[in-house]
């Protein structure tokens, strides 16, 4: 099980648990690409995930930098290790240098969550996933819709499973505890459906000053406009661009990123979520509150179809826009991405698999 990431993380745990529940024989490979705690070590601890077998420490490099120290040093772990099958899940650097390193010395790779395309090759991790389906042996597609994806680009139909996305797994897993043991709301001082959510990582966002302005203004007009408090959780990346562009964001709370039962209580209380975030595009649609993406195109376009989200681009007029279309909506869509046993029939899978 490779994992370097917090998404990663977050999504092979139902893995995880159903590969502890069936005392396989399996273990975790950490590429290190995330290494700060409130990225990393807490989710270890929150979801009771067993500690990594190996910890490579790539960290953070350029883009070939970092996957080349990724790739060697999974290489590295592979020749020691008489592993049948290697798992990677998304589309991060970790997850290409996991695919590579594997496929070149010949052992099986499952890519979980294939089939994902935003058609957009400036985005890095458009080139990760494609880069990543064509090198592995199972593809374990979230959507009918990815399946066929992987089909016209010429993916043997007897390699792809339709699955489910495990996130759907992990916000069932754990949301009851979140909603039980968690006080952030009050300590924020927020109150349910009076608060909009943000969260800003991406690469064609944040390293463009004017991208990133943009968005900022978007958000504060949206504050402005709809008399609701914006919460932001600052991944490092953003908040490393914001000191460097020398931006402000005064009509916006800004906090460290929290834990994931802290992060899906503020999910689930959110009037709307403003993101450019994969997985919590794919998690507001689980939770039934509107998104409004903040990029121009998605590879999740389950949730825009079904009216869970939009794609309101980068230019704040729209983003206020799309924001108030979004509040509009009723909440009565249905999750596309599986009932929450992704994590069950991809284990399954694989177990067949390799008794075969
Ligand atoms: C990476 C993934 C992205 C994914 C995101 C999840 C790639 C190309 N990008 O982006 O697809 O959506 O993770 O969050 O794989 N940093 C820290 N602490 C950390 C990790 C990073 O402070 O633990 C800071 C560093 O300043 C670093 C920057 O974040 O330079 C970017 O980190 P990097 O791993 O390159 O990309 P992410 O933006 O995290
Ligand atoms: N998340 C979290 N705390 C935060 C922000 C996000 O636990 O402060 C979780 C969120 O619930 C989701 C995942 O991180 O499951 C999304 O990761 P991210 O946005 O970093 O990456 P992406 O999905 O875009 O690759």
């Amino acid at each position: 099980m490779v994992v370097g990431t917090r998404p990663e993380i977050i999504k092979m745990a139902p893995i995880i648990k159903e590969l502890e529940k069936r005392k396989a024989d399996y273990f975790i490979l950490h590429t290190g690409q995330h290494y700060s705690y409130n990225l990393d070590r807490v989710f270890f601890e929150q979801l009771r995930l067993p500690e990594a077998r190996y910890n490579i420490e790539a960290g953070s490099s350029s883009h070939a930098e970092q996957t080349a120290k990724i790739l060697v040093g999974i290489e590295k772990i592979l020749q020691k290790e008489d592993a049948g099958i290697v798992l990677v899940e998304g589309d991060t650097n970790s997850v290409l240098a996991g695919a590579l390193a594997a496929a070149k010395l010949h052992i099986e790779v499952g890519h979980v969550e294939a089939g994902l395309r935003s058609y957009d090759r400036d985005m890095p991790e458009e080139i990760n996933r494609i880069l990543t389906d064509h090198c592995s042996d199972h593809l374990f597609a979230p959507t009918e819709k990815a399946k066929s994806i992987l089909l016209g680009e010429g993916i043997a139909p007897e390699k792809i499973y339709v699955t489910g996305n495990t996130i759907v797994d992990a916000v069932h897993q754990n949301l009851e505890l979140s909603q039980e043991k968690n006080s952030i709301l009050e300590t924020l001082k927020l109150r349910p459906r009076e608060y909009l959510l943000c969260t800003l990582h991406r690469q064609e966002n944040v390293d463009n000053k004017t991208r990133f302005t943009s968005i900022l203004e978007g958000l504060n007009k949206v504050s402005a406009g709809l008399k609701l408090k914006v919460l932001y959780p600052v991944h490092p990346h953003s908040r490393k661009r914001m000191e460097e562009f020398n931006l402000k964001a005064s009509n916006i709370t800004l906090i460290e990123p929290v834990d994931y039962l802290e992060f899906l209580q503020l999910e689930s209380n959110s009037r709307l979520i403003l993101t450019d975030s994969g997985g919590i595009q794919e998690e507001s649609c689980i939770l039934g509150v509107p998104c409004v993406t903040l990029r121009d195109n998605t590879e999740r376009p389950e949730t825009v179809d079904i009216g869970a989200n939009i794609l309101a681009g980068t230019a704040s007029e729209d983003i206020l826009k799309c924001a108030q279309v979004m509040l509009g909506k009723s909440r009565d869509w249905q999750n596309p991405f599986g009932d929450g046993k992704a994590g069950e029939k991809i284990v399954s899978i694989i177990t067949e698999r390799l008794g075969s």
